[in-house]
């Protein structure tokens, strides 16, 4: 062989892998065939886009989370949920979604689906199952439910949305992020696909975007599988081992947000310049029931109400905070904070909460220091509202 040929072949003969804590990262968008008969067999993985070691293993571990038969994974959140609906769509559907759902979730029904036909209507979060299914339509494909809603955390009856929805031959689709596949468990409370974005506690250190979509059944799992594959989705290998790794910790991170989100939460419940804190595992909270029928725990976030006052104050208070930053994400190890009004203003969302409303992500920080923090930004509110 010449050297050309060489350097192509040195070293890559077939050698056996110690056998390490974690699953190897496998690079590769060619899959080497072990013969001819093997090119057209799709029981085989043919081609790097499927799913390689890492991959596959947090496809298993994200199914069994979920109690599903299996899970796919998507390059975002977001993707996951329009991949979602694109796989279980076609023009002429009628899908119902819940009024608060994630904003840009609702933008692709107004634009995307919307242009290939598929008509939404957006339900109220706090309408009862009896309400909603009197909404249901014959052309009625898809209910979407998100439970509690990312902004202003409103808690849907989600067993009883997915066994009416059932009754009359609808799927339910649920964005569980909130849950993150350990506090609430959608397809045990009957729900036909449990999406999440793995962007935010399984990542758990705001460095890398990823989601997953866990079927119930085999004849879901074979749609998501199609969609998939059609549209050409595919993850990196260095992204899903974040994700795995970000797994082996998550309820021992989950709870300490929790923890701390209360302690906050009810800190902040006392203070006079508050009018209402929405968490739902509050006690005395809007949704609280529901959470404790439902949810073995909480994460970190979740939104509160100003007495009345001018944005001024609102972002005062924000500019205030050292140890709160100002993002728009939330489930990594720091604390965040977001005021809602300015997006709300943007949606249809025109629900009166009688005063400005704020979400907050309680990170892995001290309780203690992040109420001293709240202390200075509730100060410089106050100074600004005069
Ligand atoms: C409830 C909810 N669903 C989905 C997403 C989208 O996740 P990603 O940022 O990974 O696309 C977000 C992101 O903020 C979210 O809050």
């Amino acid at each position: 062989m010449k050297d050309t040929t060489r350097v192509i072949r040195a070293g890559a003969e077939e050698r056996p892998l110690a056998r390490t804590v974690n699953p190897p990262i496998q690079r590769a968008s060619t899959v080497l065939l072990p013969d001819a008969a093997s090119l057209y067999d799709s029981s085989q993985v043919l081609y790097g886009r499927d799913s390689l070691a890492v991959r596959s293993a947090l496809c298993d571990a994200i199914a069994e989370l979920e109690g599903g038969v299996g899970a796919k994974l998507f390059p975002s959140g977001l993707a996951a949920m329009t991949g979602v609906l694109l796989a279980l769509l076609k023009a002429g559907d009628e899908m119902l979604v819940c009024q608060h759902v994630y904003r840009p979730t609702r933008k692709f029904c107004d634009g995307v689906l919307k242009r290939f036909g598929v008509k939404t209507t957006y339900y109220p979060q706090t309408m009862p199952a009896a309400g909603l299914m009197a909404m249901v339509t014959d052309r009625t494909r898809v209910i979407v439910v998100e439970s509690p809603g990312s902004l202003s955390f409103e808690m849907q009856d989600v067993a009883a949305i997915a066994s009416g929805a059932r009754e009359r031959g609808v799927l339910t689709v649920m964005d569980n992020t909130w849950g993150a596949g350990l506090l609430f468990k959608p397809i045990a409370h009957g729900v036909d696909i449990s999406v999440q974005a793995l962007t935010k506690y399984m990542g758990g250190h705001s460095d890398v975007f990823m989601g997953s979509a866990a079927a119930r059944d085999a004849a879901m799992l074979k749609l998501l599988d199609a969609a998939m594959h059609d549209i050409g989705w595919s993850v990196s290998p260095e992204d899903a081992y974040l994700m795995l790794r970000g797994l082996r910790t998550l309820p021992t991170r989950l709870k300490r947000h929790g923890d701390s989100g209360l302690e906050v939460a009810l800190w902040l419940s006392q203070q006079p310049e508050v009018r209402e804190v929405i968490h739902p595992a509050l006690p005395g909270a809007r949704g609280h029931e529901l959470w404790a029928r439902d949810y073995t725990g909480a994460c970190g976030l979740f939104a509160f109400v100003f007495r009345p006052a001018p944005e001024a104050a609102v972002n005062a208070f924000l500019d205030a905070l050292d140890l709160f930053g100002l993002g728009f994400s939330w489930g990594g190890h720091e604390s965040l904070a977001i005021s809602c009004d300015p997006q709300r203003r943007t949606g249809a969302d025109l629900e009166d909460y009688g005063g400005p409303l704020m979400r907050l992500h309680v990170g892995l920080e001290d309780p203690g220091d992040l109420i001293e923090d709240l202390k200075r930004g509730l100060a410089a509110f106050n100074a600004a509202r005069g």
